[in-house]
């Protein structure tokens, strides 16, 4: 299903008239680019224990077995583009700048992606979300803490060939947030802020089941602004949203927001 096009009207008309958007994505708006889901039929939670695989204990446990899932998720995006959902989102915050928060919980980088291609000349800053779960494409030093962009695929045939941080030796592992870890406090801080002043809070392909994410929703109704939720079905969110619009993110999100969007 597409979309019921008079709620396609009703969210058109609610973005149109807000004056702050904050637009919280979800793996569900990659779903087209040939990312998988954590949590539906494929997804990679579905195949894998995160307990095993996406914490720091199961790292310290075995850090060639992480680095092999990620390394094996970095191969995958290798094949993967942004797709129409990304490119509309972020036409919708170059057009809106200081207006429109875009904040992500992905970590695939196809927003970043996407606001590059469409910004062409122009500064893509505004449309670059917040990523709140971090990002696949960097890494972090488990010892002291030091970032690095990592543009090679990953050895992790052998323990020995794991990626070491240049500065003091420790093990570098991926710039993600893993289950028991806290998020980058000023980066949920700033989609909070902005959600929380927003009118409207868009939401598009996550099961809102990860929290603090998932509660970023929650501060815009709490402000008294509106939920508008793009998804290929009902969520927990669904009940508190006034527009639900029931349909794959890259076919509806162009037609939903190219008009907002134009000057
Ligand atoms: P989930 O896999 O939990 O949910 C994906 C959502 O996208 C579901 O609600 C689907 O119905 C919806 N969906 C699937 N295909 C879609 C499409 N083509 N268009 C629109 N919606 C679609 O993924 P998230 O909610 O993003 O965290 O998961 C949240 C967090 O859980 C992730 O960021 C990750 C995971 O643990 C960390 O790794 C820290």
């Amino acid at each position: 299903m597409d979309g019921d096009p008079e709620l396609i009207s009703v969210a058109r008309d609610l973005l149109a008239d807000a004056e702050r958007i904050v637009v919280l994505t979800g793996a569900g708006v990659s779903a087209e680019s040939g990312v998988p889901t954590f949590r539906g039929h494929g997804g990679l939670w579905k195949e894998h224990r995160p307990e095993e695989l996406a914490t720091p204990e199961a790292f310290r446990r075995d850090p060639r077995l992480v680095w092999e899932w990620y390394a094996w998720r970095r191969g995958l995006l290798a094949d993967c583009e942004p797709n129409p959902a990304h490119r509309a989102l972020a036409r919708l915050a170059l057009a809106l700048p200081g207006r429109t928060t875009p904040v992500t919980q992905n970590v695939d980088g196809l927003p970043h992606r996407a606001a590059w291609e469409v910004a062409g000349a122009r500064d893509p800053a505004p449309a670059l979300p917040l990523e709140v779960h971090g990002a696949l494409h960097r890494d972090r030093c488990s010892g002291c803490g030091s970032i690095a962009e990592r543009p090679d695929p990953v050895d992790a045939t052998s323990a020995a060939a794991l990626p070491k941080c240049r500065s003091c030796g420790a093990l570098m592992r991926p710039d993600v947030v893993w289950f028991g870890e806290a998020l980058d406090p000023e980066v949920i801080g700033a989609a909070f802020d902005a959600a929380a002043v927003a009118d409207v809070c868009l939401v598009v392909g996550t099961s809102a089941l990860v929290h603090p994410a998932a509660s970023i929703p929650s501060a815009t109704l709490a402000g008294g602004g509106a939920l508008v939720e793009v998804n290929v079905e009902p969520t927990v969110l669904t009940p508190a949203a006034r527009v639900s619009v029931l349909g794959p993110a890259a076919a509806l999100l162009p037609s939903l927001l190219d008009q907002v969007a134009e000057p």
